[in-house]
């Protein structure tokens, strides 16, 4: 169903908003999920387009899940499973599916995944994820886009991956949980939400050492045990609501937020004019002057997050001066831009690099969301346009954001959305 968001720009944010647990926790926890035998019970999750569909994805293996939006709470119990097969209708819809392969590979030996396709934002392939299961000793073949893998037994390896993915990191891991031995993942993923995998397969009597350094190491064990897992905080909800205060030049307070985990944004934010404190759990955020100019590049965990970099860019269009934005992670994550253009944003792309010229003014027209950053950006950028903004295809919003027009709506913003 398309859905349209629209917004009437000018009004400066204020209040309190909470983040919900991080959709990117979520989504390889409960592909962890199907490593247990025994029930699971999963905690803060929220009910986003992307975490019915990995939960979709299990029903079809056969697994129980039940959901309850009231206390965002996810019960999962992979005991008994009918199909070791993730069907392209489901993978297609969200490449993340993929993450079910590696716990597939280390319970039942056997896995058969659709190929995920592309996706807006690049070609995404899964080199590393293959590269990581073919050397702990899973055979892997691939033909009429499915990827079948088969593993008698999976044995603990030393694999070093070529770019810190956080998709491999999280399939390896998963998939040597229950293999023989050791695994080493060198140059792995550092990211939270990696972190926050590894601490509920430990909740559930794994053995990962590690996580969030560059180097992981996974005992494998025979089994493991029930167990009850909160997610952490979306970092990248929170620093959208963050940016949406910049850009309007209001004051917010974002609850269930770990500081930590928000250094980059924090840091790029000060720089382009905010004043932010944080707290414990909590960051307060103002605008105290005009928008600066800043220079962006995205890195990998530590480094300044890709998924905030649309929105980023929405902000330094207002900026007085010019900003350079490096895309570093994705190869074609740049589809916003022309969205931004029609609004009258003054954007030129170089290679990897947008070269953004400040303006005074920004300006409301009917645009489209490409991909889920795309849309919350284009959102951010409506709150500040002057005049009316129309956001087409906001269903990719979906995936990403609970209830995030009410939200925004709730902090004092003239949005509405019509299905
Ligand atoms: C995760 O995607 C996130 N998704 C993405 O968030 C996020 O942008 C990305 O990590 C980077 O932080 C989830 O966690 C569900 P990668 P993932 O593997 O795992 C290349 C959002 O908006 N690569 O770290 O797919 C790849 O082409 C989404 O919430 C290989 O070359 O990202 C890309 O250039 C968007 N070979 C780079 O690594 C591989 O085998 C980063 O990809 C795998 C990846």
């Amino acid at each position: 169903m398309s859905a349209l968001i629209s917004i009437t720009g000018g009004t400066p944010l204020q209040g309190r908003v909470r983040t919900e647990g991080a959709k990117n926790s979520c989504l390889p926890i409960i592909a962890a999920t199907l490593l247990c035998e025994e029930q699971v019970v999963l905690h803060d999750i929220p009910a986003l387009e992307d975490v019915l569909t990995m939960c979709q994805v299990l029903n079809f293996l056969g697994v129980e899940t039940e959901y309850t939006p009231e206390e965002k709470k996810l019960t999962v119990f992979a005991g008994s499973m009918s199909s070791v097969e993730a069907p392209y209708a489901l993978v297609r819809k969200m490449r993340a599916s993929f993450l079910v392969i590696g716990p597939l590979l280390a319970r039942f030996g056997r896995a058969r995944v659709s190929l995920p396709g592309g996706c807006a934002i690049g070609i995404r392939p899964i080199d590393l994820h293959l590269k990581g299961l073919k050397a702990m000793g899973a055979e892997v073949i691939i033909g009429h886009g499915f990827i079948e893998t088969v593993a008698d037994k999976l044995h603990g390896e030393r694999i070093y991956l070529d770019f810190p993915s956080v998709g491999a990191t999280e399939n390896i891991m998963m998939a040597a949980v229950l293999a023989e031995g050791i695994t080493t993942i060198e140059n792995a993923a550092e990211e939270p939400e990696v972190v926050d995998l590894a601490r509920f397969i430990n909740a559930m009597g794994g053995r990962v050492v590690g996580a969030g350094t560059d180097t992981i190491r996974i005992h494998g064990v025979t089994s493991l045990h029930s167990a009850e897992h909160t997610v952490i905080p979306d970092r990248i909800e929170a620093g959208t609501f963050m940016v949406a205060a910049a850009i309007t030049g209001g004051e917010i307070t974002v609850e269930n937020v770990i500081p930590a985990h928000m250094v980059p944004l924090i840091a790029k934010l000060k720089e382009a004019g905010c004043d932010v404190i944080e707290e414990e759990a909590l960051i307060h955020i103002r605008r105290n002057g005009p928008v600066r100019a800043v220079d962006i590049k995205t890195l990998p965990y530590p480094g300044f997050p890709t998924d905030l970099q649309s929105q980023m860019m929405a902000l330094l269009t207002l900026a007085k001066g010019t900003s350079v934005i490096t895309e570093s992670v994705f190869e074609n994550r740049f589809m916003h831009v022309d969205e931004l253009r029609r609004m009258g944003a003054q954007i030129k792309i170089e290679g990897h690099c947008a070269v953004v010229a400040g303006r005074d003014k920004i300006f409301g027209a009917p645009v489209k969301a490409t991909d889920l950053r795309a849309g919350a950006a284009l959102t951010l950028a409506g709150l500040a346009a002057q005049g009316c903004t129309e956001i087409g295809a906001v269903h990719h919003i979906d995936r990403g954001y609970w209830h995030f027009t009410e939200k925004i709506a709730a902090l004092g913003a003239q949005i509405s959305r019509c299905e």
